[in-house]
């Protein structure tokens, strides 16, 4: 019998062999206007997933990176929100659930301006948009300016931030809110357990989970967990995607979804300084969102940041990565980011012991290491936090953890996720962002990779 020590580790693939292997991906996951994150499991545009994609593709296609970003935008509505899934009419019904009949986007949101000629989903993503459109406008200026890129982009961006930071402060403290678990894109993750506990489930049956057909059941999210987010899509898409303080069932203020909101209105304000427009309002906003972000949602205890369930008013005690992505916000005060390092080395993340960061605190009641968003590292998440680490000095821990991503996304063949000790790949396999992340580490030729574009607030370039 081998012993785990004689277990032979596969060898990582070399940098042109991974440079190939994510292209191919991206290759095979282009749909002709915009790419899928999985043939099999997301069959169709998905909005935090186009961000993410956009800004690796940029490295294979410019212009492919633009297309992917605006066929996106294409199907915001009227009062800002980009849909979370943009459906394509040539994919069967049965291939994705929850399906367009169940949105019926074009009929049950015309009241919240939806698109009358494009299916998508009612709730929202991660707005991680602006910020990859700057990262696709910096990696080669002249065709983005030639094609007037930034300028088609702009109005349209500034609606989805106005949209996040009007309609949806639920909770009046100046923060966006996610009325969905699908909306952080975390869907099971451990803080939304309790918050959970108040919405009735569907009636089991009353529809069919074709995640299952592409996907270990041990390493999706439950039933249970499914018969929740049934209910909270019907009730949202019933009242008409109606944003109204008070009435969800499930609102929550999330420091991964507003951190990514920070960075992107950083790169508002590049984006208007570019286009000609007035860049103050977007500085003063990120000022604002960041004050926030502080004020409602930092843990001194926990020495990261924690969610906040605006049903019951608490911070919810669980320890999650999305508390550790605000290392992405430039200027924030020492203490604060000491504190986030330290607790991201800790026994919690275990950053630099292992590969990769897990998606939920290592020592946490809830921990799975292979249940999505339970455990599991994701590629997403790492990508970020290798920013944020540059952003603030820790060059050398940073450099590791692209090390290891590079590794990990070569051995589990461009996985969804990995187990966070062994990277053995977890979820789908030829994951668009994965691969597309992956191309953008190997674009990164050192420290911040070439476009270290967003200013701090001082004035440096994080
Ligand atoms: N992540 C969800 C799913 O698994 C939807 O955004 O289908």
């Amino acid at each position: 019998m081998t012993s785990l020590l004689e277990t032979p580790v596969p060898a990582a693939a070399d940098d042109l062999t991974l440079r190939h292997g994510a292209a191919r991906v991206l290759l095979a996951n282009w749909t002709g206007g915009s790419t899928v994150p999985s043939r099999g499991l997301y069959p169709h545009q998905w909005s935090w997933d186009s961000a993410f994609i956009a800004i690796g593709l940029r490295h294979l296609s410019v212009r492919r990176a633009q297309r992917e970003l605006e066929s996106l935008l294409g199907a915001q509505w009227s009062d800002g929100r980009v849909p979370h899934i943009v459906f394509s009419p040539s994919v069967p019904l049965d291939a994705y659930f929850p399906s367009p009949d169940f949105w019926r986007s074009s009929t049950a949101g015309t009241g919240a301006g939806a698109p009358a000629g494009t299916e998508t989903s009612g709730i929202v993503q991660p707005p991680v948009h602006a910020l990859a459109a700057w990262l696709v406008h910096v990696s080669d200026p002249e065709t983005s300016r030639s094609r007037g890129f930034l300028p088609r982009v702009y109005e349209r961006l500034v609606a989805w931030h106005d949209y996040l930071t009007g309609s949806r402060d639920l909770g009046g403290g100046g923060l966006a809110a996610m009325v969905h678990p699908w909306e952080p894109g975390m869907d099971n993750s451990p803080c939304w357990d309790g918050p959970l506990q108040r919405v009735e489930p569907a009636v089991p049956g009353s529809y069919r989970r074709a995640d299952l057909d592409h996907g270990q059941a041990s390493e999706r999210p439950t039933d249970l967990d499914y018969g929740r987010y049934v209910r909270l899509a019907a009730d949202y898409r019933d009242s008409g995607y109606a944003d109204v303080r008070g009435t969800h069932s499930f609102a929550v203020e999330d420091p991964c979804v507003n951190a990514l909101l920070i960075v992107s209105e950083h790169a508002l304000a590049r984006i208007a300084e570019e286009t000609g427009a007035d860049p103050a309002p977007h500085r003063a906003r990120a000022e604002r969102l960041t004050a926030a972000l502080v004020e409602r949602l930092w843990s001194p205890a926990d020495g990261m940041f924690l969610c906040r369930d605006l049903v019951g008013g608490e911070l919810i005690a669980e320890r999650s990565v999305a508390g550790l992505v605000p290392l992405i916000v430039p200027g924030l005060p020492q203490d604060i980011v000491d504190a986030l390092l330290s607790t991201a080395e800790g026994r919690g993340f275990r950053l630099g012991e292992v590969p990769m960061a897990p998606s939920y605190d290592f020592e946490g009641h809830a921990f799975d290491p292979s249940r999505y968003w339970r455990g599991p590292a994701w590629f997403n998440t790492n990508w970020l936090l290798e920013r944020g680490l540059r952003q603030y000095g820790r060059t050398r821990a940073a450099d590791a953890l692209r090390g290891a991503m590079l590794g990990a996304a070569g051995v589990s063949s461009f996985a969804e996720y990995v187990d966070p000790v062994t990277a053995e790949a977890r979820g789908t396999r030829a994951f668009g962002w994965t691969a597309a992340l992956t191309l953008d580490l190997l674009a990164a030729s050192g420290p911040a990779g070439g476009d270290a574009t967003l200013p701090t607030s001082n004035g440096a370039r994080s």
